[in-house]
């Protein structure tokens, strides 16, 4: 188990800042956000691309080395026809607005979630911006598009039953570890803290298997409003919390 880096804030006199290695987000409350001034759904989803990138260079300068994204769920699909396909166009447009950008910040991109079934030109898109920034070295940068947690054990076990059936692993060899490596985010550190925005209390089948020892901090300000000031408060909240991993408070060892 990795332990965090406790960075300076530039403010010798508060408090140091515990800065997570893997930071995860639910970014909620496009909706919500737009409604609330009287605009479209679509323009609430808009304005969260621009706290995304906002969120991307924070991350940058304050050294989280991995950070996921919650941007489309399994589950979305419930969603109205031209909101999705609104959704979609929108990571289209991130990808060529952005990548540039995000090549000259040394950041490198996954994207985790079910590929089957998504058009042929988005997944060359995918295949595409992961192609050009798999050579960053900078943060990584996981966006959960069409990803499902249940979905993701599913496949895992899928992948794992393949190799028990064709006799190249026995049953007896399945651990923790081998249930990690089939899952779409294998290499990756269990994230140390999600986010959620928008006052919902709930994982809404986020990283399932990794967030078993992830702190979670809810803040109320729908995504569009994130921004700097929210992110310092989170790091603060996660500064404060003791993580015991099942065992016992640091000062009673
Ligand atoms: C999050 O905002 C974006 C996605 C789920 C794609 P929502 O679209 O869920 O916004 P609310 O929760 O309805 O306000
Ligand atoms: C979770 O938000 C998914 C994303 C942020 C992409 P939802 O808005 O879909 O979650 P529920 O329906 O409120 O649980
Ligand atoms: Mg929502």
């Amino acid at each position: 188990m990795s332990l965090d880096p406790i960075i300076a804030t530039g403010n010798a006199a508060r408090e140091p800042l515990r800065v997570p290695v893997h930071m995860g987000v639910i970014m909620d409350g496009n909706g919500r956000w737009a409604k609330a001034r009287g605009k479209r759904r679509t323009e609430g989803h808009i304005e969260g691309v621009k706290s995304l990138r906002n969120l991307v260079e924070l991350c940058i300068t304050h050294g989280v080395a991995h950070l996921t994204v919650f941007s489309f769920s399994s589950e979305n699909w419930s969603r109205p026809r031209e909101e999705i396909a609104f959704i979609f166009n929108l990571l289209r447009r991130f990808v060529a607005s952005d990548l540039q950008r995000l090549i000259r910040n040394n950041v490198r991109v996954r994207i985790i979630g079910t590929r089957a079934g998504l058009e042929p030109s988005l997944l060359r898109l995918i295949d595409d911006v992961e192609a050009k920034t798999a050579g960053n070295t900078g943060l990584v940068l996981v966006v959960a598009f069409n990803y499902g947690g249940k979905a993701e054990i599913a496949d895992a076990t899928r992948r794992i039953a393949v190799e028990v059936a064709a006799g190249r692993l026995l049953p007896e060899q399945i651990t923790e570890q081998t249930i990690e490596a089939a899952l779409y985010t294998a290499g990756l550190p269990d994230p140390d803290l999600i986010v959620r925005t928008s006052g919902e209390q709930r994982i809404s089948n986020f990283l399932l298997w990794q967030a078993a020892y992830s702190e979670l901090v809810f803040v109320d300000e729908n995504w569009p409003d994130f921004n700097e000031a929210s992110f310092m408060r989170v790091l603060e909240t996660f500064t404060r919390r003791e993580r015991r991993f099942g065992g016992i408070e640091a000062a009673s060892s």
